[in-house]
């Protein structure tokens, strides 16, 4: 399973860089206003941090208009995978772009049969949002587990991108579902490091390695 981060602030991503984890960026309107910079200019710089799908959303939601920002989101760089709601809007969208050879992610899937609608459209990722459904009290993973069901069945080639990812549960249950992608906020990634016996563990060994006077170099 590929991992994404899922941020526009380019010092996570630089930070995160050096453990080899990072596979793509996922970003959003809402999270290229927290970065404070203008779109343009954030999503050039993170496509030249990974060589990974790096990607950025419309907000147009008339076809014509997401088209144009489509094209222009993904003249930015060759590893601009342009990201479109799930709408009748954006499945247009998709479908003409991905026909133009651009990767296209389709966002905002709360429902299989809208996760049907992304592939029959040629969107290479679909990204239901688990968190969102868990937060009111629908079951996320669930979700995830009948899109790679319903498209196993079908060969549909589009790439499950797991999103909304709150904690390492997530991470885990997206693995074991057979999920190709989860794309998670920087903070979840490093949950995914923490267990109190490794650092026990490694305490007590640091220890009674002290204890020998020796070192190894
Ligand atoms: O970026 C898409 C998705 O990951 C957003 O998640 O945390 O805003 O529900 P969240």
């Amino acid at each position: 399973m590929k991992f994404f981060l899922d941020t526009a602030n380019t010092d996570e991503i630089r930070a995160l860089l050096p453990s080899g984890l990072v596979d793509g960026i996922t970003t959003n309107p809402s999270l290229i206003a927290k970065s404070g910079r203008k779109i343009a200019e954030v999503i050039k710089e993170i496509a030249s941090l990974v060589s990974g799908s790096v990607s950025a959303e419309v907000t147009a939601t008339e076809t014509k208009a997401m088209l144009e920002e489509g094209k222009y989101l993904a003249s930015l760089a060759d590893n601009i995978t342009v990201k479109v709601p799930l709408t009748p809007a954006g499945i247009e969208t998709c479908h003409s772009l991905s026909q133009a050879g651009i990767g296209v992610n389709v966002t905002l899937c709360f429902s299989a049969a809208q996760a049907l609608l992304a592939a029959k459209a040629g969107a290479q990722f679909i990204s239901p949002f688990v968190g969102r459904l868990d937060d009111i009290g629908q079951d996320g993973m669930a979700l995830v587990s009948d899109i790679v069901e319903m498209y196993d069945a079908q060969g549909m080639a589009t790439e499950v991108l797991v999103a909304s990812v709150r904690h390492p549960i997530h991470v885990v249950e997206a693995a074991r579902i057979g999920a190709d992608v989860a794309t998670l906020p920087p903070k979840v990634l490093h949950q995914l490091y923490r267990h109190p016996l490794t650092d026990k563990g490694l305490e007590a060994f640091l220890a009674d390695w002290q204890k020998t006077g020796q070192s190894i170099l």
